[in-house]
Order: structure tokens, then sequence, then C-alpha cells
């Protein structure tokens, strides 16, 4: 696997997910309020595990080209894991994705103790400027339910754009809701 250097923000350390991390995880893995716009219900400890255990195994296998990177979201002051994020164009590296190699999708969560303190913009703007400038991403995508107006808000202040709409009887993920995938371009002056 490359070498990721962790990624500073004024109150932040991304770096890439540990098997360390589990109990961390399940903080808000498993809590009812943080997973409830999430294609998931709360993670009980053991399937909190298995899901770390295959995110590590995708960190794993990922290559430049084709990746899925897990990324725990620190707090600089006290080195707490208050969120976690993840940055993909296939689901199975180093297979191709569904997706082309110069796209790619990105998801976050962090625990509801952090809501509302800019943590969630300051990550994701983060992994944007990341995924922009040093991976080569040309578009990325982010899919959100519709009444997730946190997320939503979260995407259109750092620029993303609704791209596509799902009706909720197309719900693959059993909540029920309708969702919009959102993107945003990589600036021109950026190419
Ligand atoms: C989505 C999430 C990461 C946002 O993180 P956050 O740190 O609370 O968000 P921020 O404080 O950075 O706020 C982002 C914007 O949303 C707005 N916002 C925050 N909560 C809101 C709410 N409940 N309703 C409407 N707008 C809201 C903020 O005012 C801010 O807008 P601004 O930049 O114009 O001030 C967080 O709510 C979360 O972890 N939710 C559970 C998991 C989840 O839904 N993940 C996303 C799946 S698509």
């Amino acid at each position: 696997m490359e070498l990721i250097s962790p990624i500073l923000t004024k109150r932040l350390k991304l770096r890439l997910l540990t098997k360390h991390d589990a109990a961390a995880l399940h903080r808000f893995r498993g809590h009812q309020t943080a997973t409830r716009y999430l294609s998931h219900e709360p993670l009980s400890v053991e399937e909190n595990s298995v899901r770390l255990s295959e995110q590590l195994a995708h960190a794993e296998a990922s290559t430049a080209e084709w990746f899925h990177l897990g990324w725990a979201i620190e707090l600089r002051a006290t080195g707490e894991v208050i969120g976690d994020a993840r940055a993909w164009n296939s689901s199975n590296p180093p297979l191709p994705g569904k997706i082309p190699a110069d796209h790619a999708a990105l998801g976050y969560i962090l625990h509801p103790d952090h809501h509302g303190s800019g943590y969630g913009s300051e990550a994701a703007a983060a992994l944007v400027a990341w995924l922009f400038g040093d991976r080569g991403t040309r578009t990325i995508y982010a899919g959100v339910y519709e009444p997730n107006l946190a997320s939503r808000k979260l995407l259109e202040t750092l620029g993303f754009t609704r791209d596509h709409h799902f009706p909720a009887d197309q719900d693959s993920h059993g909540k029920g809701l309708p969702s919009w995938r959102y993107r945003l371009d990589r600036p021109r002056n950026m190419s």
C-alpha cells in the first residue's frame, strides 16, 4: 500500500484508519442519530469490527489509480477521534470502479457531540482539496438523503451542486428515502 500522509487543518488531523480505531468508530457508527441518514443502521460492536476490517483491506489493496480509503477525523487539540470519512473510486480496489478513475466519491460522519462546530465542513474541504490536488480527481460525487439538511448545506457551501435525484423507491439501502447525488468539478485554475 502506498504511504499516504495525514492531512492537517486548523483544528483537525485526518489520517488513514487503523485497526486500533474500532472502539472510537463504534461511538458514532453505532449511534442512532449519527447513522440516521447513512447507508447502514447503527452497527453492533461486531458489525463495526467487520466493517473496519473490510475498510482496512480495501485501503491495503488500493493503488494510486483505484482506491478506497477510510480516514479518521481527529481533534488536533486532544487526539480524540470524532468522526470518519471515506474517499473512493472503487468498492473493490484494485478493480475498476463504477465511476471513471479520475472521479471519486466522498462520505463523512461525526459524533453528534461534535455537530454544528464547522468540523464537518473543515474535514470535507480538506478531502476535496486532497482529491483535486494530490489525487488528480476531476469530479467528486457525494450521495445525500434529501432530508439530511446539514450534509446538503455542507456540500453546497463547498460548491457542490445537485447532479441527479433518486426517488425513494430507488433507495437500495433500506431507508426508503429520496436522495440527491451532488457533484463538484475541479476548478479550471487547478487543471
Ligand atoms: C453532515 C455532518 C458531517 C455535518 O457536520 P457538522 O460539523 O455538524 O457541519 P458544519 O458545522 O460544518 O455545518 C455545515 C453547514 O450546515 C449547516 N447546518 C448544520 N446543521 C444543520 C441542520 N441540522 N440543518 C440545516 N443546516 C445545518 C451549518 O450552518 C453550516 O452551514 P454554513 O456553512 O452556511 O454555516 C454531521 O451532521 C454528521 O455527521 N451527520 C451524521 C452523518 C451524516 O449524515 N453524514 C453525511 C451522510 S451524506
